[in-house]
């Protein structure tokens, strides 16, 4: 396993769209470790694969929850909670900065997993704070454009 270099704000991959990973290869399974090996090293809750200059739509997450590691290859959130709430939201890519962010209170995420079966997670809580950061991070969204106070 390596720890991946992590992309800062001003990069301009993290602005770029990711793709849909078309097949899990023993590459894609690589670059799952890496990234998971990469997010506890820095350390941080989540990780999405342009972070590290991989535009494609894979994110690793574990927020200390019963869940442990969380994989998402090609994650869509099918079901947003009507109910928003603000937390504090920092990002890997964006050092020294943290600020409040307004959000659904819970998702419905799929995706696949390492073995490319097909999976649903319903999240709230601090997991649904992360799953949704990280999503917005495939589609070259950044916490900083929906903060309402930064800190
Ligand atoms: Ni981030």
């Amino acid at each position: 396993m390596a720890i991946l270099n992590i992309r800062k704000l001003g990069d301009p991959v993290l602005r770029t769209k990711a793709k849909e990973v078309t097949e899990i290869t023993d590459k894609t399974l690589e670059l799952l470790d890496n990234m998971a090996e990469t997010m506890y090293a820095a350390p941080g809750v989540g990780l999405a694969a342009p972070q590290v200059g991989i535009l494609q739509r894979i994110v690793v997450i574990d927020v200390e929850d019963e869940n442990g590691l969380i994989e998402l290859i090609n994650p869509v959130i099918t079901e947003y909670a009507t109910e928003e709430i603000i937390m504090e939201e920092g990002c890997l890519s964006i050092p020294g900065k943290s600020g409040k962010v307004k959000r659904p209170a819970w998702v419905t995420v799929k995706a696949l997993n390492r073995k490319g079966k097909e999976f649903e997670l319903k999240a709230d809580g601090f997991l649904a704070r992360a799953i949704q950061h990280e999503v917005d991070h495939l589609n070259g969204i950044l916490f900083t454009d929906k903060v309402l106070e930064e800190e």
